[in-house]
């Protein structure tokens, strides 16, 4: 078994269950929040939970000296928010880190792709969007760190607790125009399995990852609708919309599960929403 250190950069939603399945085998966990208290359930389950706040330069230079040399690393960390829009995490990513991992695998997002409609693992990266630039930048400048990168590019994340179902549920959710765009998604637990193969493994480069069916939007919202009891949302014009939710992508994730010899739990949303309630 590999018994690197692992550090958890930004311990989010998919993370969290990453922690738990790592603190289960055994694992050192190291855990980063600008919240500590947010992260009290996985200190008492044994994480080690670290104060870290990207966006503060101090946070940022005092941190390097709490990574435990030759970690591997999951950065979950988004874009920061910044005066002019979205601004790329890589450069302090880096200065926490200094040289001390040995492996960073880094969430980014199938948003790099931009407006291409069909992805898969050889599809060059083309981002349109101010928000799809700086996602591309921080890959870029991660990869760019002393250490070995894998980069996985997920599609829409869900869960229990996120994603389409808790729209919904809370009646915030709008189709986009004739819901006849596609969506690929993954279900957080199995895009967490992903993550803990790849910290472990030496696999460089840049992977989509996505479950294996590719719905459109009204197919899909019909099925979760009709799962929850409650009636189909309305349309409206998908310039209303953010963009990720009026994105129009298939993405075939097949590459980095073979590459990385992980099966998916759950792989469509007619297995993965039932779990989810
Ligand atoms: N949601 C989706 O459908 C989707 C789709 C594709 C890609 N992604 C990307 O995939 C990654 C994982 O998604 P997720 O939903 O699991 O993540 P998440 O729950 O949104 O977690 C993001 C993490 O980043 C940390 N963070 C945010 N700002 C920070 C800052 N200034 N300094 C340090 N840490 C900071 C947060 O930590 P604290 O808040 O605890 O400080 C949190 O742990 C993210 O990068 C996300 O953007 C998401």
């Amino acid at each position: 078994m590999d018994d690197r250190p692992i550090l958890l950069l930004g311990c989010g939603y998919t993370a969290a269950r990453a922690a738990r399945v790592l603190l289960a085998r055994g694992r050192r966990v190291l855990a980063t929040t600008r919240d500590p208290a947010a992260l009290a359930d996985l200190a008492a389950a044994g994480a080690e939970v670290l104060p870290l706040d990207l966006a503060d330069p101090a946070s940022t230079a005092a941190f390097a000296s709490r990574v435990p040399a030759g970690a591997a690393v999951l950065s979950s960390v988004p874009s920061l928010p910044g005066p002019e829009g979205p601004r790329d995490p890589g450069p302090a990513i880096r200065e926490a880190l200094g040289d001390r991992p040995a492996r960073v695998v880094l969430l980014s997002t199938t948003g790099v792709y931009g407006d291409t409609p069909e992805v898969d693992e050889r599809t060059p990266p083309a981002p349109r969007t101010p928000r799809q630039v700086v996602r591309r930048e921080t890959e870029i400048s991660v990869a760019a760190g002393p250490w070995s990168t894998l980069v996985l590019r997920p599609a829409a994340i869900y869960g229990p607790g996120r994603g389409l179902l808790e729209m919904l549920r809370a009646g915030r959710y709008r189709i986009p125009g004739d819901g006849g765009n596609h969506v690929s998604r993954i279900h957080a637990g199995d895009l967490a399995a992903l993550s803990l193969a790849g910290l472990d493994s030496d696999l460089t480069g840049a992977f989509p990852v996505a479950d294996d069916h590719a719905g459109t939007v009204r197919e899909v919202v019909a099925f979760a609708a009709d799962l929850l009891g409650v009636p189909m949302p309305p349309s409206v014009p998908p310039v209303d919309l953010h963009e990720t939710l009026r994105s129009d992508r298939r993405v075939d994730g097949r590459a980095i599960r073979r590459r990385l010899d992980v099966t998916l739990r759950y792989p469509d949303y007619r297995s993965g929403f039932p779990a989810c309630l």
